[in-house]
């Protein structure tokens, strides 16, 4: 190959590569910790130092985190693992619910009277539920399905029963249940999300809230509550305890177009930026199994407890080989190949990878600079996160 033609591959790379560093830089300088009163909690964190949310907050730094990648051919099928019951989850519109900006999601606060009766080993108290999202361009999920990111996912929260708060019962093993939803795009209008979405316009500033009337929740979610993914991890954000016993579910839900780009476009947080992106990677799973309630060869079969679909609703399309061909990064390549399309292909590994490891280097200058500027800071001990905190 021409050694010309690497040559200006990589003076490419270096000016991509320092332009989108000076970008990061100037969107980190906008948005310094210390223009926050101190207390101002929901800045300890956020999603642009994410690599560094061990120093803060060592359990995230530990083995069992989430999220993960749930390699279904890896997965082992447990004939065990029942559908998941819940119990009290329509919530009458005389009973208003809380509906909050924390500057990292939107949340909701649900009643404890919502609980989770079957499918775990023990009863779960709800305690609030929570998205995570991308943008127009890019898919937003936590949990990923053969390398697969989907646009959204929802996480419903519960605590064990057998505590008295979430914050009491997230410190401990099994503690904390959540209800893991993949969202995805489809044509229609999701009617159960109507009760939710609009009122995210009248929440768009970090900390305002607003109360809305009560509906019913289990609208929610997918219709099939017996095809899940089981495994033990953490919260997704500091301080990521590693109490959560994880629950994902198979079927995804829709959202519309417009219900989409409502939950990407409307959240501001930091100065006005328009909250996106508020997801964590995918983390190692250390040897730690992933159950599956159901086997992957029997596709749509249903466990002889499987409660029956609720009676009213239309049948709300299998997933089990969603088309999000738009979606995430594991495309594959179908068509023959040119010539030049493989150059193409191999230059823009190329390029992409050299801008990667520049960008890699320039980022890890500045931490090393930023820590040690920062070296006060990381010795100060946070005190004991609030429930917010702990479930965001
Ligand atoms: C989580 O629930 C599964 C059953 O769904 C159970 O096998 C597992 O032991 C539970 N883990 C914890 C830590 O409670
Ligand atoms: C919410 O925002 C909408 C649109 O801006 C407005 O019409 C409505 O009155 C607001 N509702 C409340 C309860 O503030
Ligand atoms: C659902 O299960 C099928 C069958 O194993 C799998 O192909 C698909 O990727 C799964 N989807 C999700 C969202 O878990
Ligand atoms: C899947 O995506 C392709 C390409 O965008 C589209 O032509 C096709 O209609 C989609 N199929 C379904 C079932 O949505």
């Amino acid at each position: 190959m021409d050694l010309r033609v690497l040559y200006l591959i990589q003076l490419g790379s270096c000016l991509l590569g320092v332009g989108a560093g000076s970008n990061t830089e100037e969107e980190e300088e906008e948005r310094p910790e210390d223009a926050h009163p101190p207390g101002h909690k929901s800045h300890h964190w956020n999603y642009q130092d994410i690599h560094q949310w061990d120093s803060d907050y060592p359990h995230c730094g530990g083995p069992e985190q989430s999220p993960i990648n749930v390699v279904t051919s890896a997965t082992t099928f447990d004939s065990n693992l029942r559908p998941i019951l819940l119990s009290g989850y329509n919530v009458p519109p005389s009973r208003t619910l809380s509906l909050e900006n924390n500057g990292h999601t939107v949340v909701l606060d649900l009643p404890d009277s919502l609980l989770i009766i079957g499918g775990l080993p023990q009863t779960y108290r709800a305690t609030q539920l929570h998205f995570h999202w991308g943008s127009q361009d890019d898919p937003g999920s936590e949990h990923t399905v053969n390398g697969q990111r989907f646009p959204g996912e929802m996480h419903v929260v519960h605590y064990s029963a057998e505590y008295s708060s979430a914050t009491e019962a997230s410190t401990h093993p099994g503690g904390l249940a959540v209800l893991g939803v993949f969202i995805q795009e489809g044509e229609e209008e999701n009617p159960a999300f109507q009760n939710l979405l609009p009122y995210l316009q009248n929440i768009t500033e970090e900390g305002e809230s607003i109360e809305i009337p009560g509906f019913d929740i289990r609208g929610l979610l997918p219709q099939r509550l017996d095809r899940y993914y089981h495994y033990d991890g953490s919260l997704t954000t500091p301080p990521c305890y590693q109490t959560v016993n994880w629950t994902l579910f198979n079927q995804t839900i829709l959202l519309s177009p417009e219900q989409m780009d409502l939950l990407e476009d409307t959240i501001h947080a930091d100065h006005d930026h328009i909250l996106q992106n508020n997801f964590r990677a995918p983390q190692s799973l250390n040897g730690r199994l992933v159950l599956s309630s159901f086997s992957p060869k029997v596709s749509g079969r249903r466990l002889p407890g499987a409660a029956p679909n609720p009676a009213g609703t239309s049948p709300a399309p299998d997933n089990s080989s969603p088309n999000h061909s738009s979606q995430g990064t594991g495309e594959s390549v179908e068509a023959s190949l040119s010539t030049g399309d493989m150059l193409a292909i191999i230059f823009g590994v190329l390029f992409s990878v050299t801008s990667v490891a520049f960008c890699l280097y320039v980022r890890r200058n500045r931490s090393r600079n930023k820590r040690l500027g920062n070296e006060n800071k990381s010795n100060v001990i946070y005190k004991a996160a609030t429930a917010e905190d702990n479930v965001a």
